[in-house]
């Protein structure tokens, strides 16, 4: 932790998220500008996240998400996602020495039925490592889709009541939540999106509902926890009225 990260925070206490949500977007075009090959922006960008996910842990925060890999990712250059998934089982490799130290709890969103074996044994490690651990929860999303997430979640409660586990009257909003592979995270508070772009590219779609959204040109491996503190900022000084005239009720 650098003195920076326990800098205090503009943003009331009380107004801090909960749980927070960023799209990684920019590493390609990082790399691009100086004239570096897509894969040191990805390598960049993991560093940017394991600077984030520390200074998140600070602040206090229960769940920080990131998006790392969509359902559509594939259709890059094999060499690029060989590099990804590279940089992912890097990361996870590290992060079962380090995460009952610092405290973070990690786990996975998405369909990991594509994962590569290696990479999937790494996940069924930091799984269990994760059940011992108490801390923030880090969700890293891997071969992730948000319609596709909604569709698997349909599938499974229709398949409970053609069991009879469920009749359809059972599935209320509570009941769909749970079915979704954020099931058990704090509600979703804020999605930060660096990079330019202002759209949601199918993440956390369910999720993002009431959340509140922030934007930024920044390219994701140039984000910094000051950054960070500018979007927590930013919510804190919104006032959130779910659809009602008062706060949230
Ligand atoms: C989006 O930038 C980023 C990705 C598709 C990959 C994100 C992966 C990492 C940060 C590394 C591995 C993850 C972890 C959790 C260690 P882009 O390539 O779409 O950028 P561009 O829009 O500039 O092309």
């Amino acid at each position: 932790m650098t003195g920076n990260d326990s800098a205090p925070l503009a943003a009331r206490p009380e107004n801090l998220p909960r749980h927070v949500a960023v799209i990684m977007d920019g590493n390609g075009r990082w790399a691009e500008g100086r004239g570096q090959p897509r894969r040191a922006g990805h390598i960049a960008g993991s560093e940017t996240f394991r600077a984030i996910a520390t200074h998140a842990k600070h602040r206090g925060l229960e769940a920080l998400t990131v998006y790392a890999f969509s359902t559509e990712n594939w259709r890059r250059p094999a060499a690029e996602v060989r590099g990804i998934l590279a940089l992912l089982r890097k990361y996870l490799r590290e992060a079962i020495d380090s995460m009952a130290r610092e405290g973070i709890r990690l786990r996975f969103l998405g369909d990991l039925d594509a994962m590569p074996p290696a990479l999937r044994r790494l996940t069924e490690e930091t799984d269990s490592i994760s059940r011992q651990v108490e801390g923030m929860t880090v969700s890293v999303a891997f071969n992730y889709g948000g319609r596709d997430e909604i569709l698997r979640a349909a599938r499974s409660l229709t398949e409970q009541c053609q069991t009879g586990a469920l009749t359809p009257a059972d599935i209320d909003e509570a009941r769909f939540s749970d079915a979704l592979d954020t099931a058990g995270l704090p509600p979703l508070d804020l999605l930060i999106r660096p990079g330019g772009e202002r759209r949601l590219s199918g993440f956390l779609l369910w999720q993002a509902a009431y959340a509140e959204l922030y934007f930024t040109d920044t390219l994701w491996p140039d984000f910094t926890p000051a950054d960070f503190d500018a979007a927590l900022a930013a919510y804190a000084s919104r006032q959130r009225r779910y659809g009602g005239l008062g706060g949230p009720g």
